[in-house]
């Protein structure tokens, strides 16, 4: 069956009981069971997906984490109250005095800042390894996780996920890896190793911007961990959350063809603009990471960053708030462009280099990508004039 067909079919088994062609909002915090047995069945938690207490989800949570495992190729799926918490569930449940977590230099900088002011704090261990790198010499006795992204954020750098499995994997040590950015349909993250996958579910998958969302999938004995941890923690999705996401997933395979369209639209754009020094979009021939890109996704959606030519902080804030199409805010992954200055080295561990060009992150979305090369080139006219 193709992504479009499974997306579409996915997650209607609720739906069905209800003579409806969406599945219903289930909304509850408690569970209400007719027999003992059954009320102790379920406490024990051993069906990994059946309603136990409201906190660890209801019949709308599981159907999307059922349709998330379908189309990611997983065993199971956990869904969690945004992407951060679900990067925090896999970091945690692998953490611990005595042992070592392993992770990629280009990580989501809140992913950093965890690991460094909280599971460090703790007793455990950390260490970042380069993009590019063998991760061999980095690995010891007591890893007990590799935690990678790729592209890195903001500086798009891509790793070779197989190569990385295959070394943590010689040593037993499973592999997570923080997907958001490819999602499942350009990015199959198991079939390339990958233990446990991770998404901010909030970004494309729902792609509405409006719910905050997280997803993990993995087979379940990679997953019980981290599920174990989310019982403990609290840290389980509101059903309101899955149900709109789900909504999304339905459309996500289409909306993504649309985004990858006008991403490398307006990314061709940008490389030939005077005041552009480097497009970083591993899609494109002839950036850095296009061949690992070509290996290991199937397409890309962005978002993506571009090195603006060194300008005045005045002219730098001009272009940024003449843009009338793109909006600025951290986000991405939804129906609407975003703009955002990026600051990579405020979240890695090496200083800003000097007279660095300016690195701005967009996001594009669902409008046509003339339009967005119009404000684009009206937007840099003006800062252009503002420098002058
Ligand atoms: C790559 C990546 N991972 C995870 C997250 C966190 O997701 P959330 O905002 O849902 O916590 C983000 C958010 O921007 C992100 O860009």
């Amino acid at each position: 069956m193709h992504t479009e067909t499974l997306l579409a079919h996915a997650a209607r088994t609720t739906a069905r009981a209800v003579q409806s062609v969406n599945p219903p909002l289930v909304r509850t915090s408690t569970v209400v069971f007719d027999t003992l047995q059954a009320y102790q069945q379920a406490q024990r938690g051993l069906v990994f997906d059946a309603p136990r207490y409201g906190r660890s989800g209801t019949a709308t949570t599981f159907e999307l984490q059922r349709a998330m495992a379908t189309l990611a190729g997983a065993q199971g799926c956990i869904a969690t109250g945004c992407g951060l918490a679900a990067i925090v569930a896999v970091l945690a449940a692998h953490a611990g005095p005595g042992r070592h977590v392993l992770l990629s230099e280009g990580v989501y900088g809140p992913t950093r800042a965890f690991c460094e002011q909280d599971i460090a704090a703790a007793g455990t261990h950390i260490d970042f390894f380069p993009h590019g790198a063998d991760i061999a010499p980095y690995l010891r006795d007591d890893t007990s996780l590799v935690f990678v992204e790729t592209p890195a954020s903001l500086t798009m750098e891509m790793l070779d996920v197989r190569a990385v499995c295959a070394a943590a994997h010689r040593r037993g040590i499973p592999v997570a890896a923080d997907a958001t950015w490819g999602t499942p349909v350009f990015f199959d993250a198991h079939a390339l190793g990958i233990d446990l996958s991770v998404h901010a579910a909030t970004k494309f998958i729902n792609g509405h911007s409006d719910v905050m969302l997280g997803l993990v999938t993995g087979s379940l004995d990679a997953l019980a961990p981290v599920r174990a941890w989310c019982d403990r923690a609290g840290t389980h999705a509101a059903p309101d959350a899955c149900w709109l996401a789900m909504r999304g997933l339905r459309t996500l395979a289409i909306r993504l063809q649309r985004h990858q369209a006008s991403a490398l639209a307006v990314a061709h754009w940008l490389q030939s603009h005077p005041r552009v020094r480097r497009v970083r979009f591993p899609a494109l021939p002839g950036d850095p990471g296009h061949a690992l890109w070509r290996a290991q996704f199937s397409g890309a959606a962005g978002p993506f960053t571009f090195d603006l030519a060194p300008c005045s902080e005045r002219a730098f804030a001009r272009f940024i708030e003449s843009l009338a199409l793109f909006s600025l805010g951290t986000s991405w992954g939804g129906f609407e462009s975003l703009v955002m200055p990026a600051v990579p080295h405020l979240l890695r561990a090496h200083a800003a280099p000097a007279h660095a060009a300016r690195l701005v992150r967009l996001h594009i979305g669902l409008e046509h990508p003339d339009d967005l090369c119009a404000d684009l080139a009206a937007a840099l006219a003006t800062s252009a004039d503002d420098d002058a």
